[in-house]
């Protein structure tokens, strides 16, 4: 294997050195898509390197590779390497539970309204597929005690599955996971929760926390590329899947009859009863190589200094923002806030013409839902703000005209 090493030195609050390429001059986008800085550049190239001069012969370096990652991942969420299992996205992470979970005929599901789809339709592709019951409310209504209240209500009607998002995508609320689980486990109800606008910008304990399922793609907070994710399950849960969606790596020693001699070729080896049984197939080697370098920065900084940081530069915008008419969807509790500062447009702005001319003059966010959404990381400077300020004023005139 080429020698590479992610280096967590590399990264520091506010500098943006290792993003050089990078267009905007506020990219305030790590809600959707982030960059790849050098580091991470730096590793695939390493990658790819070793394998077109090597071939096949490079794969056992890099699978090792995935196991410093597999401890890292743990590390940043609070689990043990033996519980996580590499997936492709968030979305296939909620597939492969939906589809391997122990089901019984009319077990119910909660899902929430306002969560991004992908914690939703896997949950409605196993109730059509298992006989299962969808139930809804609102994720607005977390935003006080107020959904704690409704989901007590929904435990006492009987639910097998909580599906809920640790931060909602739109507007940026945390949800108090722990207090969902704890809820859920008293009621011998299982929590599934979607991570990916959680894990690298704000601290996340599955023990602490007490959740049954996490599922966590790269190409957001973890600041790696899309199509490498992870899956956490519990480990009393991991037995009790049913593994549907096995696969020919899914097998005790799978890969035996490849390099021990004629005689291992079997179809009978049993189907491993920890989560890796979901890396069925051949698996996205530079994903995870990226993501090593990716998640090596963000251990070097801290989650908390992370979530620190980005705190500081949002409520260094939101007052401008709310000043000029717009409405923040920022809790007032900080231990509802996240990476993500969401605000409505006042009703004279068309908000797509303002998220064209915001972007334009290298404010880099999106409009997801009605909502202006600002989702900065550790690279962005606090020193950024008064320039965003300059362009929105800029971006209000030209959209009113
Ligand atoms: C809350 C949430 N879950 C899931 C996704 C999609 O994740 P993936 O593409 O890894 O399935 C997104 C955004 O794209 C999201 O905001």
């Amino acid at each position: 294997m080429d020698r590479w090493e992610p280096d967590p030195a590399r990264a520091r609050l506010g500098d943006r050195s290792l993003f050089p390429d990078l267009e905007a001059f506020a990219y305030l986008n790590h809600a959707a898509i982030s960059p790849p800085s050098t580091e991470v550049r730096r590793a695939v190239d390493t990658l790819l390197a070793d394998y077109a001069r090597r071939g096949v012969a490079a794969f056992g370096g890099w699978r090792d590779q995935r196991e410093r990652l597999r401890a890292r991942l743990a590390r940043l969420i609070g689990a043990s390497p033996d519980d996580l299992a590499f997936v492709s996205s968030t979305t296939r992470s909620v597939v492969d539970v939906a589809l391997c979970f122990p089901w019984k005929p009319s077990d119910r599901v909660l899902c929430l309204r306002g969560e991004f789809p992908t914690n939703v339709t896997p949950w409605q592709r196993a109730a059509e597929t298992f006989d299962l019951e969808l139930v809804f409310l609102d994720a607005s209504d977390f935003a006080t005690d107020a959904g704690l209240a409704k989901l007590d209500a929904e435990l006492e009607r009987g639910l097998t599955l909580v599906a809920v998002s640790a931060v909602q995508f739109q507007t940026g609320l945390r949800m108090p996971v722990e207090a969902i689980a704890r809820r859920c486990r008293a009621a011998g109800a299982q929590v599934f929760v979607d991570a990916i606008q959680a894990v690298g910008a704000v601290p996340v304990d599955v023990r602490a926390w007490g959740v049954d399922y996490l599922g966590c793609g790269s190409h957001k907070w973890l600041m790696g590329l899309e199509g490498a994710g992870f899956v956490y399950v519990r480990p009393e849960r991991a037995p009790e899947l049913v593994p549907r969606v096995a696969g020919w790596l899914s097998h005790e020693e799978p890969l035996s009859f490849l390099f021990e001699g004629e005689g291992n070729l079997r179809y009978d080896r049993p189907i491993r009863a920890d989560p890796t049984f979901l890396e069925s197939g051949a698996i996205n080697g530079a994903g995870f190589a990226a993501l090593e370098a990716s998640v090596a920065l963000i251990e070097g900084i801290g989650a908390d200094a992370i979530f620190a940081h980005v705190s500081r530069y949002h409520d260094a915008l939101e007052p401008a923002l709310v000043e000029r008419g717009f409405d923040s969807e920022r809790s007032p509790d900080p231990s509802r806030r996240s990476g993500i500062l969401a605000l409505r447009p006042p009703r004279d702005v068309d908000l797509p013409a303002l998220w064209r001319a915001l972007n334009g003059r290298g404010v880099a966010c999106t409009i997801p839902d009605g909502r202006l959404r600002f989702a900065p990381h550790w690279p962005n400077a606090l020193d950024e703000v008064p320039g965003v300020i300059e362009a929105l004023d800029e971006s209000l005139a030209e959209v009113r005209g």
